[in-house]
């Protein structure tokens, strides 16, 4: 696929059709997060991939939002996807990275970053994921666990202290139905003279 057209088409799906998806691709995904480019090469990303049926549903019991009741247009759907891969980032790894003797910040205060950087990286890991998953012809959505949910997260996929989840991705081949729409059908795409500055603010 063009990477154009990966670019242009690439949009969250929330529906997806009762068909596995081939491992290779998965591989793929995962293999094309890691070339993400990242602070100080630190790479202090981890993915928590779960593939089958049963591991799905632990995710899904652990992180659902919402009271528990029934679930709503937005749960049905995501729950359809047959893999859920959650990236996380790690910031004692960058804290760790950037007191090597390259980079010389030995005493670890996190003061000295501007920003979260190790947010950033697993971030543009994950677009990585969506972008890939568009080339591969399957559909994907990057979502937020909500906050109360995380401590469940953590303990059903003994996750430890050190990492925390960015979000998840659900993958899944692409139906007509692409479930509950996002906030595009809702608001407008800024056009690009509202949001460049070119030269000065
Ligand atoms: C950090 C982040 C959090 C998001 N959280 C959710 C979410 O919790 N639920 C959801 O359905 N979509 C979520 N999205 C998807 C956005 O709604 C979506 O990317 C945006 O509306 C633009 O639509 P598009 O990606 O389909 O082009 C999230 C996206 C990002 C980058």
């Amino acid at each position: 696929m063009e990477f154009q057209d990966v670019v242009r088409t690439r949009k969250m799906v929330r529906r997806y059709a009762d068909r596995p998806v081939d491992p290779a691709a998965v591989e793929r995904l995962l293999r094309n997060a890691v070339r993400a480019p990242n602070a100080g090469f630190s790479q202090g990303w981890a993915f928590l991939v779960l593939d089958t049926a049963a591991d799905v549903a632990r995710f899904w019991a652990a992180c659902s939002p919402g009271d528990g009741g029934e679930p709503d247009a937005w749960l049905r759907g995501m729950t359809t996807a047959p893999v859920v891969i959650v990236p996380l980032s790690s910031k004692a790894a960058y804290l760790d990275r950037y007191a090597e003797p390259d980079k010389g910040w030995t005493d670890r205060e996190e003061h000295r970053w501007p920003v979260p950087y190790w947010h950033i990286d697993t971030g543009m890991a994950s677009l990585l994921v969506l972008q890939t998953a568009v080339d591969e012809g399957l559909g994907a959505c990057f979502f937020g666990i909500p906050r109360e949910q995380v401590a469940a997260f953590r303990e059903e996929f003994d996750v430890p202290d050190t990492y925390q989840p960015i979000g998840a991705i659900t993958v899944g081949h692409r139906t007509d139905d692409e479930g509950a729409k996002g906030s595009p059908a809702r608001r407008a795409r800024k056009p690009l003279d509202e949001v460049v500055h070119r030269g000065q603010w």
